[in-house]
């Protein structure tokens, strides 16, 4: 983030940046810093290994005094080089007289460090990023060109992704900004301007914004700002967008909660009611989606559904994708990792269908499936949460899941409202092609009923917290699924893994018996999700039965009402009886909660696990 503002403001720089820098703390908590001017010739930068506290802390006992309010600052999340001191951004030149903040990958950073190696520069770092200014640094000093000129010189050198900010000795009023593949907007106050990655650093100061393109950068004084392409000079488009300030999201709080992934799971049946809110109509049973409208006729042409998305956001996915297959009248549906997507593109065209799943809208995985299928005339849909994130503001539909900020960096109530939406994209898109159905009526029926029964899920807290006592001690847990609840397991071992790091496998159920049996004895347990459905439900209690007969303990989320499965499992937990195609919806909170009462137990940092983001903006 970077500010820039007349210095009589009411705006003292250094809070601003430190408040914007905790707004985009679910980007990278790992270190953090800022640079500005404080009236000698060389920037002075103040950086901390961990999170924007520490650099508060530091703040706090240096007072720094600035002489220019324009001031840079970055929260990393480490890709090159260990998250310390030397690596946090801002990085400088060799007379630290420019310093760089950065976001993305400089892929040819080995050559050029070697090249600059060569010329006599010095590097004290391990990231890629410091590159950036030492290429600015000769290009001033080979040719005495202006900063600006520096700038677009060195940025003609880089391979790979990046938006940077960059201050300049030679012109420290001034603050260069620049993007290509990472996103960058400039935020419009008055004589007062911000660049950030994202709305939400800014939100609290003005809702007015120009999203850069690819190639452009833009100078910024405190008088006004020049948007350029750095290629060959020429203007850039300069439109200013207002954004919603519902993307206040930095605005969340705890409540009487002791952590937000609790409050986010407990948010579940309002969640489900606002993912439905004006689309489903419960007494017609009728859809409405006000975004498909406009792309109605190209929506029945459609012959191809594809979903791209990551982490959470792909099990939601898979989870949809049986949805989409159960309903009449959808050909079907095929979910792919988006870090994956672009290996299958070739039968990709305009009659496909894209459908990118993202809680922050802001993922670089699944925005580049998303770019790599438009490259081919797919049709585009983005299920977000954030709105005016990136994704949102790149699919021909947006279609948002409503579910309110969600801060823990362990997605719980996205998941569920991602399913909930892709439910009722599904209904309308099969509503669309076909006729009336029974079917649709009976999905949307039970679309209903939900929110109540997820609180009788949530009414369970207790026993969950029993059952995670009793499991804590345990280094490794298989999670199991069959159908429909295959990818709840998947879900519910990837909860586990990241906030408790316990190792943690999810697998259909049937596939246990080719390999990860060999596994099992009495210190070896499994989560099992063995709820009512017709056509797996004895399939999976052989596979426990298997299990069993191994000596492996058992924990089970089944049906309201099952006394076979009291015969098998040690421990069961009950959630209602829904239909199956729903079934994840509630089975997953006994897997999040479960996840959430283990890493508690073993004092976890349960909101910003080591080494995650919320948003992994890096490819
Ligand atoms: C979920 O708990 C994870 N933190 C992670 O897998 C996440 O779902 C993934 O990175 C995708 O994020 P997105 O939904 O914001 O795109």
């Amino acid at each position: 983030m970077g500010y820039i503002g007349e210095m009589s403001k009411k705006n003292d720089p250094v809070n601003v940046i430190l408040a914007g820098l905790k707004r985009e703390e679910y980007r990278g908590y790992d270190s953090a810093g800022i640079s500005f001017f404080n009236g000698k010739p060389c920037v002075e930068t103040l950086k901390v290994a961990g999170k924007i506290a520490a650099l508060e802390r530091l703040i706090f006992e240096k007072k720094p005094e600035t002489s220019h309010s324009a001031i840079i600052g970055h929260t990393r999340w480490a890709t090159h080089g260990i998250p310390n001191e030397i690596n946090a951004h801002p990085h400088t030149d060799c007379g630290h007289e420019i310093a760089v903040v950065h976001n993305g990958i400089i892929e040819n950073y080995k050559q050029l460090r070697n090249m600059l190696g060569h010329d006599g520069h010095k590097f004290v770092s391990s990231t890629d990023t410091e590159v950036i200014p030492h290429l600015i640094e000769r290009a001033r000093r080979t040719g005495s060109r202006t900063f600006e000129e520096s700038v677009m010189e060195a940025l003609k050198e880089l391979i790979g992704s990046f938006a940077v900010l960059v201050l300049c000795s030679d012109e420290p009023d001034k603050i260069i900004a620049a993007r290509r593949g990472s996103p960058l907007l400039l935020g419009l106050g008055e004589k007062e301007f911000f660049v950030a990655s994202d709305p939400m650093a800014i939100c609290e100061y003005t809702d007015r914004a120009i999203y850069l393109n690819d190639g452009e950068m833009t100078m910024v004084t405190e008088d006004g700002y020049e948007i350029l392409n750095y290629h060959d000079g020429s203007s850039g488009k300069s439109e200013v967008v207002k954004f919603d300030i519902s993307l206040a999201n930095g605005h969340a709080k705890k409540g009487e909660y002791e952590h937000f992934m609790l409050k986010e799971i407990s948010e579940a049946p309002e969640v489900i009611f606002n993912a439905c809110k004006g689309r489903i109509d419960f007494e017609t049973f009728s859809v409405t989606f006000g975004e498909l409208d406009e792309f109605e006729e190209k929506l029945k042409r459609v012959k191809k559904i594809m979903f791209a998305a990551c982490g959470t956001s792909y099990y939601a996915s898979l989870s949809g994708k049986y949805i989409f297959e159960k309903l009449p009248d959808i050909s079907g549906a095929e979910a792919f990792y988006a870090s994956e997507f672009r290996y299958h593109h070739p039968k990709i065209d305009a009659d496909t269908l894209l459908i990118s799943i993202s809680q922050s809208g802001e993922t670089a995985d699944t925005l580049e499936a998303l770019r790599e299928a438009k490259k081919y005339d797919a049709l585009t849909l983005g299920i977000v949460n954030v709105s005016g994130s990136a994704i949102a503001r790149e699919v021909d539909i947006p279609v948002y899941c409503h579910a309110g900020p969600e801060i823990a960096v362990a997605s719980t109530k996205a998941f569920i409202s991602q399913v909930v939406v892709l439910a009722a994209v599904a209904l309308r898109l099969s509503e669309l092609k076909g006729g009336e159905s029974e079917e649709r009526k009976t999905v949307i029926r039970e679309l209903g009923n939900l929110p109540e029964k997820v609180a009788l899920v949530l009414a369970a807290k207790n026993i969950i917290r029993h059952v995670a006592e009793i499991s804590q001690k345990y280094g490794n847990f298989l999670y199991l699924g069959r159908r429909y609840n295959w990818p709840t397991a998947l879900e519910g071992a990837l909860k586990l893994k990241e906030i408790s790091y316990i190792h943690a496998e999810g697998y259909p159920s049937g596939e246990m018996k080719h390999g990860p049996l060999a596994l099992v004895d009495n210190s070896f347990p499994t989560f099992a999700i063995a709820v009512k459905d017709e056509v797996v439900y004895d399939k999976v209690l052989s596979n426990l039965q298997e299990l069993k007969a191994r000596g492996g303990p058992i924990i089970a989320v089944a049906t309201e009402g099952d006394s076979a499965i009291l015969e098998l499992a040690d421990h069961v937990i009950f959630i209602p009886e829904t239909l199956p195609e729903l079934s994840p919806i509630l089975a997953v909170i006994p897997c999040q909660l479960f996840a959430y009462f283990v890493a508690v137990l073993k004092k976890r940092d349960i909101d910003q696990p080591r080494n995650l983001a919320k948003s992994v903006t890096v490819e």
